[in-house]
């Protein structure tokens, strides 16, 4: 089963809750959260207080993705915040294990997301402790940017890696998907697509339909 993930760092903050619950109605299972620190990436986004405001706007899969540096740092907050699932970057925890090992310790599923430059191997030895893995296909810190073509052939090379040591990780892919390119990801291997733009700008309900009518 596919499933679309909005990212409402794109959405309009002044009516959040209402636009949270369209793409609910609208078929989408999970809700994509965007946490950036300033020092992961350049942009800062939102964090705990928002989290904890918005769990109630609907029934979604919380799907909390943290763009920041030392991770372990904050896992029990988003947690005790309302994430279902917390992916965090490799390339921003010294002790990968660790956090992976904390993020189950609170009852949370556990993502581990790489950037457009870095290798697909640094998931192995991390792949049958995680449940989904995140293939960014832009780089992290900004909506609205073009989807990278180089990042198909990791989604491939991942699935690829996942099927020989039987495992069944979800693997979810963010940033860049349009109307017209969802198929692509999907087609590699994908089953979770983030969606903040091709959400959000226009009519929500409308996009979120077309998007998961393009998954199937
Ligand atoms: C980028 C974020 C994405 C972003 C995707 O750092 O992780 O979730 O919101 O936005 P679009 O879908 O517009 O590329
Ligand atoms: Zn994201």
């Amino acid at each position: 089963m596919n499933i679309l993930a909005p990212s409402i760092l794109s959405a309009d903050f002044t009516i959040l809750g209402e636009q949270i619950a369209k793409t609910e109605e609208a078929g989408a299972q999970y809700l994509h959260f965007d946490v950036m620190d300033g020092i992961f990436v350049p942009s800062i986004s939102f964090g705990l207080p928002v989290l904890k405001s918005i769990r109630k706007a609907s029934n979604q899969i919380y799907d909390v993705h943290l763009m920041i540096e030392e991770p372990i740092r904050y896992i029990e907050e988003f947690a005790e915040s309302g994430a279902d699932i917390i992916t965090f970057h490799v390339e921003a925890a010294s002790d990968p294990r660790e956090v992976i090992d904390k993020i189950h310790s609170c009852g949370k599923k556990a993502g581990m997301s790489i950037k457009p430059k870095t290798s697909v191997y640094a998931l192995r030895p991390y792949l049958e402790h995680l449940d989904m893995v995140l293939i960014m296909t832009v780089e992290p810190g900004f909506g609205g940017q073009k989807y990278i073509d180089e990042c198909t052939e990791k989604i491939v090379a991942t699935r690829k890696m996942i099927t020989e040591m039987g495992l069944n990780t979800d693997i979810e892919i963010d940033g860049g998907v349009t109307i017209n390119n969802i198929h692509v990801p999907v087609e590699a291997g994908a089953n979770v697509i983030v969606a903040g733009s091709a959400v959000f700008n226009g009519n929500i309900t409308e996009n979120v339909k077309a998007l998961i009518g393009e998954m199937r």
